[in-house]
């Protein structure tokens, strides 16, 4: 194996294609000043920049897509936060002890307990900003059943949690008259290493160059499960960028062999590419959904005899790969989830986006089962961040959201990502706003970074070979999920780095047809950060020999509890480096709920 590379960059650190690097020419861009630039416009870039308004600062948050577009919108089946509206005796020492326990506690203990302790209140805010949960009848705030919690916590707007949770956000966000700029993509951010002082990149829809100068920096650019190729994502997001930006801005990242994978994506031979790993969210199990092989056995009466279908997403996930691997699957490669045993009203109530989806698929799913099988959709690793302040350890560069690592350790509880997002990101906020000051002049040598990225992302504007950037993409999401998926060993693994090298021989005869506004241009920027995060995620996978929650080696089988380690992962001269780094305890009244042992009995539902 040779030694690992990032990708293409110049002597500076900027981004090179394989051309010439003796081009100085002028080169044209607008220049944005800002006290803070937040780089995402999901739920966390939006709670982070509303607690900076808040604070009398005006940010400008800027997003890949049309405003409100985010990938928030696709979260389905709630929100977690221990209200106690149906079962009182839940409190966020358990909410925390239930993190850990999912996560098989590598999570960053204060990560846990600020989420789980923030969350009643920030439920009660986006109640108050609009979000319009749905209630029980004698008005609380209605909670469901959601897997490996132990009691009713995961508030929700039917099965469009996401979507109300950000239309409450952007309303909010609005109201503060927070600024906002759309369809603009970040390629690099200007760091000498120590501090951070902007960043740079495009209008998708003129092409032109934009740098925008900026003493912070948060990045809430989503996640990395999308580099798989069946995943639950939008193609186009979820790329591995925020990570990447931090790693090479000289910031480390954390845990990128854990990703989940949800048990219940739709199945592409049944429904058609469009809808190839779509999620069919957790709620149709937590309102009661069932899941059959193609014999009609119930089998996760083998897998998980007393939690059942409300399992851990590995559990079920692996289970259900298990079922299709055998042959005990349907011939589309697939399992069937039901919920017709339940009141049609019901269904339609409680999964309104559901039944819709599936009726116009000619499905009527208070009639007929679903077919699902395993799907990408959560990345648990990423920045590594100070979770009391957001901060990287690059001065002025902060993380938030599904960018980041530590909440979720090796294994996301359903329903914690919302949680996270405005848990966290309105503390984040806060502490960035006490550090805004007088605003610095751009230092020349972060001027000169950024002239360099643009003559380079001009010259990869006019990239002339074979390879198209959508190609590579999509067999880079063959590797990761034949040799890093579900189930991993050595030997796959070393299989996918060597894949990987062969890919990145082909980034050198890249072919980009149109100009900076097409897809190839976009699609050559994911290639790059994505490239990098798969080494990182493939050599992670390797360095942790055990088998911890999402991250399965069949050949380490067991939980080892000498890995109860974190994987840390930086940008080192010559390539990544790895190093780890043990977990601190949980503070006492957690690790009492955590020795309680609360646990979620299935059948007393039924
Ligand atoms: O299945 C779902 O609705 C997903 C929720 C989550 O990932 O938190």
């Amino acid at each position: 194996m040779t030694d690992s590379q990032l990708p293409p960059r110049d002597e500076d650190g900027a981004t090179t294609g394989p051309y010439p690097e003796d081009d100085d020419r002028p080169v044209e861009y607008e220049t944005v000043q800002t006290p803070v630039l937040v780089v995402g416009a999901g739920a966390a870039g939006a709670r982070t920049a509303i607690s900076l308004a808040e604070a009398g600062h005006e940010p400008l948050v800027i997003g890949k897509r049309d405003h409100g577009d985010a990938h928030t919108t696709w979260a389905a089946g709630g929100i977690n936060a221990a209200l106690g509206s149906l079962d009182p005796e839940d409190d966020w020492t358990i909410h925390a002890a239930d993190t850990l326990d999912e996560g098989h506690f590598i999570n960053d203990p204060t990560a846990v307990e600020l989420t789980t302790q923030e969350m009643p209140d920030r439920i009660r805010e986006l109640d108050e900003w609009g979000m319009g949960l749905d209630r029980t009848e004698d008005g609380k705030v209605n909670q469901r059943y959601f897997g490996a919690q132990s009691f009713r916590r995961t508030c929700f707007v039917g099965d469009r949690t996401g979507e109300a949770m950000l239309e409450a956000l952007v309303s909010k966000a609005q109201g503060l008259s927070i600024p906002y700029r759309e369809n603009v993509m970040i390629t690099r951010l200007l760091s000498d290493g120590a501090a951070v002082h902007g960043a740079v990149g495009y209008e998708m829809e003129s092409g032109e160059f934009v740098l925008f100068e900026a003493d912070h920096v948060v990045l809430a650019a989503g996640g990395y499960s999308a580099l798989y190729n069946r995943h639950s994502s939008r193609d186009d997001e979820n790329n591995g960028d925020g990570s990447v930006l931090a790693l090479e801005a000289g910031a480390s990242l954390m845990d990128t062999e854990f990703v989940q994978f949800h048990p219940t994506g739709m199945v592409e031979a049944r429904y058609g590419e469009e809808w190839a790993g779509r999620l069919v969210t957790e709620a149709v199990r937590g309102e009661g959904g069932r899941l059959y092989n193609a014999s009609g056995e119930r089998f996760m009466e083998r897998y998980s005899p007393d939690q059942m279908e409300l399992d851990a997403r590995d559990v079920v996930a692996r289970a259900i790969a298990r079922e299709i691997r055998e042959g005990r699957g349907t011939e589309n490669g697939g399992v069937y989830l039901d919920i017709s045993h339940r009141d049609d009203q019901y269904v339609k109530d409680r999964l309104p986006k559901m039944y819709e989806r599936f009726a116009d698929l000619g499905v009527d799913i208070t009639e007929e089962a679903m077919e699902v099988a395993p799907t990408a959709h959560y990345s648990m690793g990423g920045v590594d961040i100070d979770f009391e302040t957001g901060e990287t350890g690059i001065e002025g560069l902060y993380a938030v959201g599904e960018t980041v690592a530590g909440v979720h350790g090796a294994n996301r509880l359903g329903g914690n990502s919302l949680a996270e997002t405005v848990a966290i990101g309105k503390l984040v906020g806060e502490h960035v706003a006490e550090q805004v000051d007088a605003d610095g002049e751009l230092p020349a040598t972060a001027r000169a970074l950024a002239e360099r990225e643009f003559r380079s992302l001009e010259r990869l504007g006019g990239a002339g070979g074979t390879e198209r950037p959508q190609e590579l993409l999509d067999d880079l999401g063959d590797v990761l999920w034949e040799q890093a998926g579900i189930l991993r060993d050595e030997s796959s693994l070393r299989t996918g780095l060597r894949e990987l090298e062969a890919l990145r021989e082909r980034t050198t005869d890249l072919r980009i047809e149109g100009d900076r506004t097409g897809r190839d241009f976009e699609f050559a920027i994911d290639l790059s950060f994505s490239l990098t995060l798969a080494e990182a995620l493939l050599r992670s996978a390797l360095k942790r020999e055990e088998s911890r929650g999402a991250h399965y080696r069949t050949d380490y089988p067991d939980v080892d509890p000498d890995w109860r380690r974190n994987i840390l992962v930086d940008a080192g001269d010559t390539g990544l480096t790895l190093r780890t780094r043990g977990v601190p305890d949980p503070s006492e009244p957690v690790q009492e709920a955590v020795e309680e042992g609360y646990e979620l009995d299935y059948h007393h539902l039924e």
